[in-house]
C-alpha cells in the first residue's frame, strides 16, 4: 500500500526534483521566531519604559527573577485575545498574561505573570482562559500557583464575556483553597476583579509605592461620595498592611517582593497531602537559652518583647512572620524547629499588653486554618490578659471575631502545642490553644499566671464589700490582690488538675518543643463526616 498522501507536504528530507525540500518547515520556523518575538515584545518598547520608569519590573523579568534560572516553560505564548466588541487593536499574542511553570529551590510550581504594557493587563476570555489552565495543572499535579498580578481587572471591550471570565477564575480559587497553596503578588494597580481573586488566595504580597488594591478607584470614589483620595490613602501597601490586613506582606520594589516569596515557598508543602519540606538549619535541638529564664519582668504589668523568645526558640533565630503590620497584639508566622515547619502563634505583651481584639482573632484565625489545611503543626506562646474591653470591639463584633479563632482551633487536627508564658486569663485562656479545646500538649514556665481574670479585676469582683468598707480601701485592695495572685497567678494549681503537662524552665523551651513535635509526628484525628462546618465568619 502506498504512503503517499497527496494532501500532506512531503517530509522535510524528502527530496523533490532532486534538491532537498524544506517546505513549510523554513517558513513556519521564521514564522514561529517572530511570532514569539511579537508575544515577548508584549505592548511594546514605549509601554515597557513606562512601567520601568515606574520602578516596576516587566512580567517576563519578575518571572526570571521569581524561579531557578531556566526553568521556567511557557504554555500559551501564542494564544490570542478574542476582540472585544468596540473594535480597534485588541488581539495580542499572549493576550497579556504569561503564564507556565517552573521551579523554585528545585520544587515544581504554577504560575501567572500579568503583562501591564498589554491592554492595562486586563483580563478577557482569553486571558482568563490561561490562567484557569495553569490553576487545573496546578491542582492536578499538587504544586502550588503564584499569580503576580498587575491589571486593570475586568476588559472593559469585552463586556460580559470579561466578567465570565473572572468568575472561571473565582471557582477555581475556591476548588483549589485547601488543597495547594496560592500565593499573589500585587505589583501594580489592581482593581476590580483583579483585587477579589487575590483576596481568596492563601497570601497576598504587596510592593510599596507602585501597588494598589480597590474594588473601585480613586475616580469612581469621587463620583459617588464626592471625597478626594489619593491611590496610596485608598488602597496602597501600607494601608492594606496595616490597616485592611488585605496583605499579608508588603515589600519596597519587586526584586525583594518575589524573593520574599521564594521564602515563604520554602516553608510549605506542594500540597495539602504533603509534608512541608524539612530543613536542617544545622542548629542543635537541645540548644538551651538561659537568657529566657529572665525574659519575663518581675513586674507582671511590664511589656516585653515576644519575639525575643521567638527568635531563641526556632532553628537559626529564623521566623517569617505574616501580617506583620496588622494586628501587632497577635504574632503569626513560619518558622523552623529541628528542621520542620511550625506555625506559630504568639501574644505580643509590647503591643496592646497582648490582648485579644477582633483584628488579631481574624489574622489567628486564617493562619491557624492555613496551617491545618497544610499539616503545618501549630506552636502557640501564650501571654495574654483577655478579650479587649469595650464599646467598640463589641459592637465591632468581636463575639463574632473572637469565635473565629476558637472555632479555627478547635477544628485543627495538626500536632499542637502550647507554652504558656505569662498571662493566661478566662475567655483568652481557653481560645489561645488550650488543653480544653483539643490541644496536645500544654506547658507553662514557673512565671504563668492562670486564672479566671487577672489580680485586680478579680480583688475588686469577689472581695467588693470588704474592701470598700475598710478603713483604707486602696490598702485592703492591694492586698486582696496579693492574696488573689499568691493562689492563683501561678501555674502550680492547673499543673495539678492536669491542665497543664509539665511547668518547665523557660532556657528548656526549644528542647521540649522538638521533642514533642517528634512524638506527635504521627498523630491521627478522626472527625465526623460532613459537608463543611459553619465558621462563625
Ligand atoms: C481595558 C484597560 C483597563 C480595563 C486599563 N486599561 N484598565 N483597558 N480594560 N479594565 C488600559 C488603558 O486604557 C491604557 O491603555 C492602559 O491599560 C494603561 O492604563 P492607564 O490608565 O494609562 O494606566 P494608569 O494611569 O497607570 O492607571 C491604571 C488603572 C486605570 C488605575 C488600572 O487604568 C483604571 O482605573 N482602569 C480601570 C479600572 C477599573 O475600573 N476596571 C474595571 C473593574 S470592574 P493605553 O492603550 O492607553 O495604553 C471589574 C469587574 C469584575 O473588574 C468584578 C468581579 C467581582
Amino acid at each position: 500500500m502506498s504512503t503517499d498522501r497527496p494532501d500532506q507536504p512531503p517530509a522535510v528530507d524528502a527530496p523533490v526534483d532532486g534538491k532537498p525540500r524544506t517546505w513549510p518547515l523554513e517558513d513556519n520556523l521564521s514564522t514561529l521566531g517572530a511570532m514569539r518575538d511579537t508575544a515577548r515584545d508584549g505592548g511594546g518598547p514605549k509601554r515597557i519604559a513606562d512601567q520601568h520608569a515606574k520602578g516596576k519590573l516587566t512580567a517576563r523579568e519578575r518571572l526570571e527573577l521569581l524561579l531557578d534560572e531556566g526553568s521556567f516553560e511557557e504554555f500559551d505564548m501564542l494564544k490570542a485575545g478574542r476582540g472585544g466588541h468596540l473594535g480597534g487593536e485588541t488581539e495580542h499574542l499572549g493576550d497579556g498574561v504569561i503564564t507556565g511553570h517552573g521551579t523554585i529551590q528545585g520544587r515544581e510550581v504554577f504560575l501567572f505573570s500579568q503583562d501591564f504594557t498589554v491592554v492595562g493587563g486586563s483580563l478577557g476570555a482569553a486571558h482568563s482562559e490561561k490562567i484557569s489552565k495553569v490553576m487545573d495543572h496546578a491542582v492536578r499535579v499538587g504544586a502550588p500557583v503564584i499569580g503576580l498580578n498587575d491589571s486593570g481587572g475586568a476588559r472593559i471591550q469585552e463586556g460580559v464575556d470579561a466578567l465570565a471570565a473572572y468568575g472561571q477564575i473565582f471557582n477555581r480559587n475556591v476548588m483549589a483553597s485547601g488543597v495547594i497553596p496560592q500565593i499573589s503578588c500585587i505589583m501594580g494597580p489592581c482593581a476590580g476583579g483583579a483585587v477579589y481573586s487575590p483576596s481568596m488566595t492563601d497570601f497576598t504580597f504587596m510592593v510599596e509605592d507602585s501597588s494598589y488594591m480597590f474594588v473601585t478607584g480613586p475616580n469612581v470614589v469621587k463620583t459617588i461620595i464626592h471625597q478626594d483620595i489619593s491611590f496610596d490613602d485608598l488602597g496602597g501597601a501600607a494601608v492594606h498592611a496595616a490597616k485592611s490586613g488585605v496583605a499579608h506582606f508588603t515589600a519596597p520594589n519587586d526584586v525583594l517582593c518575589l524573593r520574599d516569596v521564594r521564602r515563604l515557598i520554602n516553608y510549605l508543602p506542594s500540597n495539602n497531602q504533603q509534608k512541608p519540606p524539612i530543613l536542617d538549619l544545622r542548629d542543635p535541638p537541645d540548644r538551651t537559652d538561659p537568657a529566657l529564664d529572665y525574659l519575663v519582668p518581675t513586674n507582671p504589668n511590664q511589656p516585653y518583647d515576644m519575639k525575643v523568645l521567638i527568635h531563641s526558640v526556632l532553628d537559626g533565630a529564623e521566623f517569617f512572620e505574616v501580617h506583620a503590620q496588622w494586628a501587632r497584639n497577635l504574632i503569626v508566622g513560619f518558622g523552623r524547629l529541628g528542621g520542620e515547619t511550625i506555625g506559630l502563634i504568639a501574644n505580643q505583651p509590647a503591643a496592646l499588653a497582648g490582648v485579644l481584639d477582633s483584628n488579631a482573632s481574624t489574622k489567628g484565625a486564617r493562619f491557624v486554618r492555613f496551617c491545618d489545611a497544610f499539616n503545618i503543626p501549630l506552636v502557640c506562646l501564650v501571654d495574654v490578659p483577655g478579650f479587649m474591653p469595650g464599646p467598640e470591639q463589641e459592637h465591632g463584633g468581636i463575639i463574632r471575631h473572637g469565635a473565629k479563632l476558637l472555632y479555627a482551633f478547635v477544628e485543627a487536627t495538626v500536632p499542637r502545642i502550647t507554652v504558656i508564658v505569662r498571662k493566661a486569663y478566662g475567655g483568652a485562656y481557653i481560645v489561645m490553644n488550650s488543653k480544653h479545646i483539643g490541644a496536645d500538649l500544654n506547658y507553662a514556665w514557673p512565671t504563668a499566671e492562670i486564672a479566671v481574670m487577672g489580680p485586680r479585676g478579680a480583688a475588686e469582683v469577689i472581695y467588693r464589700r470588704e474592701i470598700e468598707s475598710a478603713a483604707d480601701p486602696a490598702a485592703a485592695l492591694l492586698e486582696k490582690e496579693s492574696q488573689y495572685r499568691k493562689t492563683f497567678a501561678n501555674p502550680f494549681l492547673a499543673a495539678k488538675c492536669g491542665y497543664i503537662d509539665d511547668v518547665i524552665f523557660p532556657r528548656d523551651t526549644r528542647g521540649r518543643l522538638i521533642r514533642s513535635l517528634q512524638f506527635l509526628e504521627g498523630k491521627e484525628t478522626v472527625r465526623p463526616r460532613r459537608k463543611h462546618g459553619n465558621i462563625p465568619l
